[in-house]
């Protein structure tokens, strides 16, 4: 399978899931739930919390220095065959009455690390049981959650804190160890995703598993059922809809499905990034899914590019199709960007209030108002130029030259007619609607002698190879996020390239 780049609607966008009942579903979904629900709930509580001192006894008496060390003896038997039927028996109450698994688990020595995917929630971690409870790697957060904090402790797995870069390093260190030594540390697994999904394109790999250069077994997770439940995502689902629609149906399948050995080659020894790449690749093609190059960066999902970071779903992308269904007309839309660009220039200071931001917009109702502020700042008032910005980008990528001779002075403080690197970034994320961590290669393609002019920018944003397509591709709203909200702008097979203009 081809790696979906540049994003197009053949690649649905992973972050949304929502849970899709008809009406008979939803009765039956009640009337089951009402009753298994509280009984599931309860007695998966119930097997969760005896695994606590079971766990805990198996540390118990043991020195700083044997507790950096692998368990043996009758420490590792009890924790294997106790607390795996205790895993076991918390799933079967969730309704996972019974699992199907294909193909054949690696060992140890032919593969120490396992790679799962696609990660669609908490619920995945049945897979610890045919995978012999493989320690996982685990973030710091996750440590402070009672139960789960000392399992984690128990299982004397890898933490790794995302704030802490000292930590990562040490983290990565750990890992390189374990994964090296030769069998001495047990098995390891990883959902190189490392954030869930709906399972209808993977994201791009971490690297984490791969760093080490050694063989990793590739694991595939599927959920064969009527309905899809078990998902929790970004958008749409939470966790209590994944527990309240899994417990709610009779029973629920899950295949895990053991793929041969990956073994690296040299040069993906060297670059743990292509490595990752290629075994995503490989997963991907035995799902029958998109292989994407998709991230979550800060909590927003981005598509990077050339090192700018593009939104799938851009605010400026939501705010329209909400004035959409207000019933603002591409027309109408485009007068009231005029009146937005009319009030930046006419009075100092753009933040606005949301009665002023209701007459610019001249909308019918104040709720969508509301919205519409809401996706672009937390408290009751906004900034019009950001608004306008990110609206005209997208609405009107043609005059890319008009919009960016608006804003280019207000990021070029100094009034030199150059930007700085940090102005670049700026500039970059007033356009794109999210802020942009990465621009030192765009930097480097648009200065010229240490300069970066309007015109040098307005160049390589148009024409450059990569940064062209970037912004044509993605402001022409081409992609997967525009395609589930169900409106004519999201057709992405409409011939008009200028298509946002079929807003009526
Ligand atoms: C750790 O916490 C994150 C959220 O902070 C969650 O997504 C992840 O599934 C948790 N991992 C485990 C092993 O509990
Ligand atoms: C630790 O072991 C318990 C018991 O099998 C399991 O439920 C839990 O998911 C494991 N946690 C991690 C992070 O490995
Ligand atoms: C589970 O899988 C079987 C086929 O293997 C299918 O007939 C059945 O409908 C599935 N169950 C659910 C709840 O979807
Ligand atoms: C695109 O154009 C072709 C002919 O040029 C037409 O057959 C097709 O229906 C059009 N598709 C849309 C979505 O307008
Ligand atoms: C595309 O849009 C232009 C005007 O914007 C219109 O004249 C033309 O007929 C449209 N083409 C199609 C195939 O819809």
């Amino acid at each position: 399978m081809e790696k979906c780049y540049p994003a197009t609607p053949k690649c649905p966008n992973p972050f949304i899931h929502v849970v899709k009942l008809t009406k008979a579903q939803r009765i039956k979904g009640l009337v089951l739930g009402s009753f298994l629900f509280p009984v599931r709930v309860f007695l998966a509580g119930f097997f969760f919390l005896i695994m606590w001192p079971i766990a805990s006894l198996r540390m118990v008496g043991l020195s700083e220095e044997q507790r950096s060390r692998p368990v043996t003896g009758w420490r590792r038997w009890l924790y294997h065959s106790v607390v795996r039927t205790l895993s076991r028996a918390v799933f079967f109450s969730l309704g996972f009455l019974w699992m199907k698994v294909k193909g054949r688990r690696a060992d140890l020595k032919e593969a120490p690390m396992l790679v799962v995917a696609p990660h669609s929630g908490f619920l995945d971690m049945l897979v610890l049981c045919p995978t012999e409870l493989a320690t996982v790697v685990s973030r710091s957060e996750n440590q402070s959650l009672p139960v789960i904090g000392a399992l984690l402790e128990f299982n004397q797995s890898v933490i790794v804190s995302r704030k802490d870069p000292e930590s990562r390093k040490n983290a990565v260190s750990q890992l390189v160890e374990r994964l090296t030594s030769n069998g001495y540390w047990p098995q390891m697994l990883m959902f190189p995703e490392g954030t869930t999904t709906n399972g209808q394109a993977l994201i791009k790999f971490k690297p984490g598993a791969f760093v080490a250069g050694m063989p990793v077994q590739p694991v595939l997770l599927r959920y064969p059922n009527k309905l899809d439940t078990v998902r929790w995502t970004y958008k749409g689902s939470t966790w209590l809809d994944a527990v309240w629609h899994t417990t709610s149906q009779l029973y629920t399948n899950m295949t895990v499905e053991f793929l041969p050995v990956y073994k690296p080659s040299e040069e993906e020894k060297e670059n743990p990034e292509l490595y990752a790449d290629n075994v995503q690749k490989l997963m991907a093609r035995a799902l029958g899914v998109p292989a994407t190059d998709y991230v979550m960066e800060g909590g927003i999902p981005v598509r990077k590019l050339g090192g700018l970071s593009l939104p799938l779903e851009s605010p400026a992308k939501e705010m329209l199709t909400l004035l959409h269904s207000d019933g603002l007309t591409a027309a109408q839309v485009a007068q009231a960007r005029h009146r937005m660009l009319e009030r930046c220039r006419a009075a100092s200071g753009s933040k606005v209030s949301v009665d002023e931001l209701h007459s610019i917009l001249s909308l019918s109702d104040r709720q969508t108002t509301t919205h519409v502020c809401g996706l672009f700042s937390k408290d009751d008032s906004v900034d019009l130029t950001q608004i306008y910005i990110s609206l005209s980008a997208l609405t009107d990528p043609e005059n890319l030259e008009e919009l960016l001779h608006f804003v280019f002075p207000l990021f070029d403080s100094s009034g030199e007619g150059s930007l700085s690197a940090e102005q670049l970034s700026e500039l970059m994320g007033a356009l794109l609607g999210v802020p942009q961590r990465h621009t030192a290669e765009l930097y480097e393609a648009a200065c010229t002698d240490g300069r970066l002019t309007e015109g040098n920018l307005l160049h390589v944003l148009t024409s450059h190879p990569t940064y062209g397509r970037a912004l044509s591709g993605h402001l022409l709203g081409e992609e997967a996020g525009l395609r589930l909200s169900d409106t004519p702008l999201a057709n992405g097979n409409n011939n008009n390239s200028s298509n946002n203009k079929k807003l009526d």
